[in-house]
């Protein structure tokens, strides 16, 4: 794919009647070919469109009109260039734990969670947090997560959680203002009620931090795994995280983690880890898969807006 067809999925698929201000300036570099020329002169894996729109809000450049944006990222390249270079889309959306909940709460009880590209661990707290599926509530503290469910009982209660581990190339921290200020940065321009999620679960992770390995999900998944205690449920999981990893080490992810004890809760997009008979999904835009042991139970939307279950 080139990057004009990146950035011009980027719009169809990822932001289209999500981020009207992401789908415009997407749009618009798509057929730019100043910042086409500047982005095909980095790596691939750094020509991402969240990547370069992070970075330019992060430098406080505008994003909101797309001809103020490319004056913008061209008259300051050489930072922007170096920031991309520097950091990585790590978005942390603690909203995802609401698809992870059903499949968390009909796990035998405690868990012990292990996640894979935690980022800054926020997603390690499905037991802190509430949930409003609909008129159903779960849970008491906050951030409250709201989630349109389809097809299947909300659970009635939030896990038991007794060990929770994260696992990352580059571990982020909710206590260091730097990192804060890169997460907000990826949280898309009109998204202020992430903003808040952001701040909040960043709260709850600051009063109680989760250990976090740096470390990659194929090589230092075992040794994290061999510390998880005895007499509790191991759950490795994902959320958004093998699209960053090439093929060849997400199937050595696969083979690995089927191989450990307990269970492996997967939710990625269906092109990243490909299923047989999945239906079609109810509706347009992006939907992840979420997956228990390798087998696929539900559509879910990017950032556990909603989920509907098939299974
Ligand atoms: C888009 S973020 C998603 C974070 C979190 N799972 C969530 O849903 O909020 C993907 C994360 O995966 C991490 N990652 C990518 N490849 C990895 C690898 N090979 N091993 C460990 N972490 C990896 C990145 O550093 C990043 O923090």
């Amino acid at each position: 794919m080139t990057t004009a067809e990146a950035y011009d999925r980027f719009a169809n698929r990822e932001v289209r009647g999500i981020s009207p201000a992401y789908e415009r300036l997407s749009r618009a570099v798509s057929c730019d070919d100043d910042l086409l020329a500047l982005l095909d002169g980095l790596p691939p894996a750094k020509r991402q469109p969240n990547l370069l729109f992070g970075v330019v809000r992060w430098l406080g450049g505008p994003v909101e009109d797309p001809a103020a944006f490319h004056d913008f990222t061209l008259a300051n390249w050489p930072a922007v260039e170096a920031q991309i270079r520097k950091r990585a889309t790590q978005t942390n959306e603690a909203g995802r734990c609401a698809v992870l909940l059903p499949v968390l709460a009909a796990l035998p009880q405690p868990l012990a969670l292990l996640e894979v590209g935690a980022s800054a661990g926020l997603c390690l707290y499905p037991d802190r947090y509430s949930y409003r599926y609909g008129e159903h509530r779960v849970g008491s503290g906050e951030p409250v997560l709201e989630c349109a469910a389809a097809g299947f009982a909300p659970p009635e209660r939030v896990p038991e959680v007794v060990w929770r581990a994260g696992l990352d190339l580059n571990p982020l921290d909710v206590t260091d203002p730097d990192d804060v200020s890169w997460l907000d940065a990826l949280i898309w321009p009109e998204h202020a009620h992430r903003r808040a999620r952001l701040r909040a679960a960043a709260a709850v992770a600051a009063a109680d931090p989760p250990l976090l390995v740096r470390g990659d999900l194929v090589d230092d998944l075992p040794a994290l795994a061999a510390r998880a205690p005895a007499g509790a449920t191991l759950v490795v999981f994902h959320t958004s995280v093998l699209y960053q990893v090439p093929l060849a080490r997400r199937e050595e992810f696969v083979r690995l983690v089927r191989d450990l004890p307990g269970h492996w809760i997967a939710n990625e997009a269906p092109e990243v880890l490909p299923y047989d008979g999945l239906p079609d999904p109810p509706g347009e835009g992006m939907h992840n898969v979420l997956a228990l042991d390798g087998r696929p139970l539900a559509w879910t939307r990017g950032h556990g807006q909603a989920i509907t279950w098939f299974a």
